[in-house]
């Protein structure tokens, strides 16, 4: 099973909103991104907009080559524009204004009612539904009564962590990654991965898509988004072959 990468491209609007520019500019990042041979382009339209605007929402889904993935809060705002975008994919994520990216995965169950109304919105919509919960059993078991088929595992915890609780919580990734696969459900895992910590990642087979931004920017102040996409995808591909 090939291993997919969603490239996120919020952190290029991030270095445009710093000064209020017209660059650097996002299609043109999205096209070099494509070029490179990326499976799907990633954005988060967050509640205050700091990074990712509404017109960009629009502007990339009228040119978007690849699946479209867009993150969002399961509000009432979020999932109406959503809606009326139709990208392929949507990941719905929890949202706290204050902090500095989205800090831990969503709570399915403490949230079941609200994230199975927007999930259900946005299946209705023909867009299919990823939700970023934790690698954490309890959390992958509701996911069917909410009506996803995706799960994204947030890998935050794992990038974070050091020494013994590194390998507990890439033993996590692994379990959670199993006992989701044998419900059926896709797994997809993203948040904090860099050129180092990503290969034991997509070494676990039942992984079908990493959703990567911030280092792939952060590489490409280097070598260019194209090529920082290349070295990426070739890490993949060796991370499986
Ligand atoms: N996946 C989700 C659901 C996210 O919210 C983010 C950050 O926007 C990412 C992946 C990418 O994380 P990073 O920028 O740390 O690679």
């Amino acid at each position: 099973m090939t291993l997919e990468l969603g490239v996120n491209i919020d952190h290029i609007a991030t270095l445009r909103q710093a000064r209020g520019t017209p660059y650097p500019d996002l299609l043109q990042a999205m096209k070099l991104v494509e070029e490179a041979g990326a499976h799907a382009i990633t954005i988060h339209l967050r509640e205050d907009r700091r990074h990712i605007q509404d017109a960009d929402v629009y502007e990339i889904r009228k040119v978007c080559q690849r699946r479209l993935n867009l993150e969002l809060a399961a509000t009432d705002e979020m999932v109406n524009i959503a809606c009326d975008v139709a990208p392929s994919d949507a990941c719905v994520v929890p949202e706290k204004r204050e902090e500095l990216t989205t800090e831990g995965g969503l709570d399915v169950i403490g949230l079941f009612d609200r994230v199975h109304k927007s999930t259900q919105q946005l299946n209705n919509a023909g867009i299919r539904v990823s939700l970023f919960i934790e690698p954490d059993i309890e959390q992958i078991k509701r996911v069917p009564d909410i009506g996803a088929s995706v799960i994204e595992l947030h890998t935050g915890t794992y990038a974070n962590a050091m020494g013994d609780d590194k390998k507990r919580e890439f033993e996590r990734i692994v379990n959670a990654s199993e006992y989701a696969d044998a419900l059926g459900i896709q797994v997809n895992a993203g948040h904090g991965l860099d050129y180092d910590n990503t290969p034991i990642i997509a070494a676990i087979p039942q992984i079908r898509e990493l959703n990567i931004g911030h280092s792939m920017v952060a590489r490409a102040v280097f070598v260019g988004i194209k090529q920082a996409t290349v070295e990426m995808l070739a890490l993949l591909q060796k991370a499986r072959a």
